[in-house]
This record gives structure tokens, C-alpha cells and sequence, in this order.
């Protein structure tokens, strides 16, 4: 049995909240459940509202993350430990935090990331069977309070996923399918762990099912940044507030957005 980690979960959700004048949105889920597609349609929608976003994503985001992010996914790589791997992710980690994420949200912008640590704790914690101990240890190294504020989290039956994900890879002729290349057990581990990540989180976390046409996802997921946006509203700094019954959301100025 994993342990919970409940009160340290509860304890990291009050230390998130607005000591830095960004909000901090990532998006997570098991491979193949469209989680990417959902990313960009909503990073164009938070740009429409003039909502000005840092998009990002992991493994990567940088210079240096994406060529850790090269040798984490590439099917070439052989035998790599499950310990090296959680270090690499964690290493691509820091750098990012350092040259993206933390500047983004003391500038104020909304950080909109394509995974982050929520995916070393169900991909290396829960199913390459690591242990949530040593996941919590790096993050408290590298993360320490810069934490997501909001994640969805995207649902599908491993199976499923795990067809979609694989028949996209032999599409694009790809290398980088090290771990689409894991069979179902490891993606039902996966799975598992991301639910009961969102179980010990239930304020931080919202699980989307994502079994459904690409148009009704990306609904909820808008309903729920929206909500989220206009709870945390806090004057000026981010400019979202509530505009008869539509949300307006007025993030500041715009800024460029990382191509990935
Ligand atoms: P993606 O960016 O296309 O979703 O692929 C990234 C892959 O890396 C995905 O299979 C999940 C995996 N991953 C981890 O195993 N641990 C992590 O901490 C992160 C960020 C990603």
C-alpha cells in the first residue's frame, strides 16, 4: 500500500495560495487520453480573453529540459533506471522552474503547463513502483512551495488510451515513445496513482473525463479555469472579475507565447 501523504498534501494546498501574484494551471493524465489537443484549444481560448499566459509544458520548456526531454522519450533509450528517470524529470524540472515558471508568476502571468509534478508521482512514483517517499523528497528539493494551484486532470479507461496513444505514435513514424511503449499493467498503475493523487487533493485537482467528443472536454475544462479564475480574483494584479454573466478575464499584457 501507498501511503497518503494526506496531511502533507492539505499542508502544501494552504501553502499554495496567493503568495505570488500568478496562478499556476497544469494539465495532467495518462497517455493518450487527448490531453495535449485540450492544452492548445485552451491556451488559444485564455489568449482570446486577452488573458496573458505563460504556456508551457514538461518534460521541457526550455533549452535544457527538452534535450532531457529527448532522452527520456525516445524509445532508443535503453535501460534506464527508474531512478535516473525520476532524476532527469526532476533536473528538467528545476531548470524550468527557474527560467520559466517562477518568473512567469512573479510577473503575474497565468502559467498553463502540459504536465508537471503530478506526473513524476503517478508515472515514477506509482508506475515505475518507486514510492510516493522519494517523489515528496525531490519536490520538496525542487518544486518547495511552487505548486500547482489548479490541475485538470484528464480520465480515461488505460485501454482505451493506451490504443489512441500508440496508433498516434505509428502515425507520425515517431522515436519518442518510450513510454507509450510500456504495456497496460504499467498504464493502469498510472492511472491509479493519478486518481488518488486527485482523491488526497480534491480542492487542487479536477478529474475531466475524457471520454467524450473533444468539443464537450474542452467545455468543462473552460467552465472550470473560469470558475477557478474568478475565485481567485484579486483586484487589479490579475484584472478577472465577473461581467454580467459571462466571466471577463483581463490577465495584462500579453505575453510570447513558447512554441512547443
Ligand atoms: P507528453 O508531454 O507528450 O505528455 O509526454 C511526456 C511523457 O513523459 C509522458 O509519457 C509522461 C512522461 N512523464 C513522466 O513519466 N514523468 C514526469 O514527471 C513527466 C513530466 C512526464
Amino acid at each position: 500500500m501507498m501511503p497518503t501523504g494526506r496531511f502533507e498534501n492539505q499542508q502544501s494546498e494552504r501553502a499554495n495560495t496567493l503568495k505570488r501574484p500568478g496562478l499556476f494551471i497544469t494539465l495532467e493524465g495518462i497517455d493518450g487520453t487527448g490531453k495535449s489537443t485540450q492544452y492548445r484549444l485552451l491556451v488559444s481560448y485564455l489568449k482570446k480573453l486577452d488573458c496573458s499566459v505563460c504556456a508551457t509544458r514538461e518534460p521541457g520548456g526550455t533549452r535544457v529540459g527538452e534535450q532531457i526531454r529527448r532522452v527520456l522519450l525516445d524509445s532508443s533509450t535503453k535501460k534506464m533506471s527508474a531512478l535516473a528517470e525520476l532524476a532527469l524529470m526532476y533536473a528538467a524540472r528545476a531548470q524550468h522552474l527557474e527560467e520559466v515558471v517562477r518568473p512567469a508568476l512573479t510577473r503575474g502571468q497565468t502559467v498553463l503547463s502540459d504536465r508537471f509534478n503530478d506526473a513524476s508521482m503517478a508515472y515514477q512514483g506509482y508506475g515505475r513502483k518507486l514510492g510516493t517517499e522519494i517523489v515528496r523528497a525531490l519536490d520538496r528539493i525542487v518544486c518547495g512551495p511552487t505548486q500547482p494551484d489548479l490541475t485538470l486532470m484528464l480520465d480515461l479507461a488505460p485501454g482505451v488510451a493506451l490504443r489512441r496513444a500508440q496508433g498516434r505514435e505509428l502515425r507520425r513514424n515517431s522515436r519518442h515513445g518510450r513510454f507509450e511503449a510500456e504495456g497496460l499493467k504499467f498504464h493502469e498503475r498510472v492511472r491509479r496513482g493519478y486518481l488518488a493523487i486527485a482523491r488526497q487533493n480534491p480542492k487542487r485537482i479536477k478529474v475531466v473525463k475524457a471520454d467524450r467528443p473533444v468539443n464537450e472536454v474542452q467545455s468543462e475544462i473552460r467552465k472550470l479555469v473560469e470558475e477557478f479564475l474568478a475565485r481567485h480574483q484579486r483586484g487589479k494584479a490579475l484584472g478577472v472579475r465577473a461581467s454580467g454573466r459571462k466571466w471577463r478575464l483581463t490577465c495584462g499584457p500579453q505575453s510570447p507565447m513558447p512554441n512547443h
